[in-house]
């Protein structure tokens, strides 16, 4: 069999921000649509912190059936390693025939940045130009590449759980972005007081920050907990908030930042307000003034990876 195989940097150089973004786009649309099936993430714990993954979907529009494989080791940053490594298989729905596969340590990368762009721009104060990323790691830098794309940011404030690392962080950007002025910080609070929009990127499992350090008008992309036992924010910051997922099923079985709040009784599920399709499609209003506090909870998704490498094989 003649195999296409996309390496990651192949990956990276064809999958470029902004046409990630319009792809990501266009995958909630057809969710909105009902043309995308998707499967909540089958989860082989390996040992604490280090787990095998297996996300499952459907494009009919691409005429793509395939799953994302990946292993997930949260220390890797540790030894300088992605925490994601895995692979992207697409097959046709016409034959089954398979139509190749694709790294999925550079897909996950990007088109996590690129889900978060998206969301961001339906529910950011248009005026946002703020950032304060919580993880100094691949996907802060991918969402600092992304939300540049959909907002002019002249301010970036930096928390790791070090403050030689947010440093670090800023120094390796400020070439890049000549226009933003880089600011580490060595308390959460810091960062987040400052900004009008925070994504939190920590594999953390306790809540990194906090909703008293949130402003009026912020908005959140909470990125990093993917487990139900797992949480970024605390009660009060998602309590506060108008609250949407990228899908209600995935928000409801691997959400921390959703469901201990629901566990101590402080919301109802109905406080999940909508899905990203909802939001892509119109259905569902997001943002209702300037001073609504609004969460965007990434779970990630396998039609996301799907409809990258489907694209990718078609280039
Ligand atoms: N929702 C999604 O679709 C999606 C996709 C990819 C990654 N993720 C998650 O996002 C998180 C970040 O991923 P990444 O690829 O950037 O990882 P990374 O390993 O590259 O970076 C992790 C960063 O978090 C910091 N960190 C580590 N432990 C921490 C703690 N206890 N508290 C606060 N900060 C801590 C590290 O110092 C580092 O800056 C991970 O939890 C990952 O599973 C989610």
């Amino acid at each position: 069999m003649d195999l296409k195989y996309l390496s990651r940097e192949e990956v990276l150089q064809k999958l470029e921000m902004p046409v990630c973004i319009t792809l990501m786009r266009d995958v909630f649309q057809a969710f909105a649509d009902g043309r995308l099936e998707n499967k909540i993430r089958s989860v082989l714990p390996v040992e604490p912190g280090k787990l095998l993954g297996i996300m499952p979907g459907l494009i009919s529009y691409e005429e793509a059936v395939g799953a994302k494989l990946i292993t997930v080791f949260h220390d890797n940053y540790k030894k300088h390693l992605p925490s994601h490594q895995g692979i992207v298989a697409v097959f046709s729905t016409e034959d089954g025939t398979l139509k190749g596969i694709c790294d999925g340590t550079a897909i996950t990368a990007v088109r996590t940045g690129a889900v978060s762009a998206v969301a961001t721009d339906l529910l950011a104060r248009k005026d946002a130009h703020t950032l304060a990323l919580f993880g100094g790691g691949v996907q802060a830098d991918m969402h600092l590449k992304s939300l540049t794309c959909v907002r002019r940011i002249d301010a970036v404030y930096v928390w790791c759980p070090s403050l030689a690392e947010s440093e670090a962080f800023a120094e390796a950007h400020r070439e890049q972005y000549p226009g933003i002025e880089f600011i580490p910080c060595e308390q959460g609070e810091d960062a987040a007081k400052n900004a009008d929009i925070i994504c939190t990127v920590t594999p953390s499992h306790t809540p990194v920050l906090k909703g008293e350090w949130v402003k009026k008008g912020t908005h959140i992309n909470a990125v990093g907990a993917c487990a139900a036992k797992d949480r970024e924010l605390d009660s009060a910051c998602t309590v506060q908030s108008r609250f949407f997922c990228d899908s209600r099923g995935s928000c409801m079985a691997e959400s921390g930042d959703f469901l201990f709040p629901v566990q101590e009784g402080l919301i109802a599920e109905d406080h999940l307000l909508g899905e990203l399709a909802d939001l892509v499609s119109g259905r569902v209003q997001g943002r209702q003034n300037d001073e609504d506090i609004t969460v965007f909870e990434a779970l990630g998704l396998a039609a996301e990876d799907l409809a990258c490498a489907a694209w990718l094989l078609k280039e």
